[in-house]
């Protein structure tokens, strides 16, 4: 299975879910190809934001070898799942996908338990605290998202 996480810059929330969910996959054993991506060009080959750097390694998770990337059209084909952290991901990238690939995309807070927010905050203009509670979202719907992919992966 191959799942990519995308939100507006591909330096804070994304590479954050992927770094959380390959922490997962791994610690799970679980057979995924996980990547993340940008819907703007704006921070194209950048490093994740450095406090989302920190917030990531305050639990274990490296994310400091990624690189911002923007999605692509291909991006939906080469995809099982593809998850948008708010509503304008989402909105961009079902137009992106067409009706042939609709069924992919979704909120990847749609896998939280917590569901008080269906929507991951943009922490950019924010402080440390708002990328803590990015985190807290993120690791919830990680889990959630983990028990799917076994129940899928059991299943094929
Ligand atoms: P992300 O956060 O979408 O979670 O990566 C943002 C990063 C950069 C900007 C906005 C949001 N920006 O305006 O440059």
């Amino acid at each position: 299975m191959r799942i990519l996480f995308v939100c507006l810059g591909n330096i804070c929330r994304s590479p954050m879910a992927e770094g959380v969910f390959r922490a997962e996959a791994v610690r799970r054993g679980l057979e995924v190809e996980i990547d993340s991506a940008g819907t703007s060009d704006w921070h194209v080959g950048e490093p994740p934001d450095p406090r989302a750097r920190e917030a990531a390694a305050g639990i274990g998770v490296d994310i400091s070898g990624l690189r911002g990337r923007q999605v692509t059209r291909w991006d939906m084909e080469a995809h099982d799942l593809i998850l948008a952290m708010d509503r304008d991901n989402l909105e961009h990238l079902k137009r992106l996908a067409g009706p042939e690939h609709a069924d992919k995309v979704r909120l990847f807070l749609d896998f939280a338990s917590h569901r008080v927010e269906d929507e991951v905050p943009d922490p950019y203009y924010g402080g440390a605290e708002g990328f803590a509670h990015v985190l807290d979202l993120l690791r919830d719907a990680a889990r959630g998202l983990a028990d799917h992919v076994e129940g899928r992966l059991r299943r094929s």
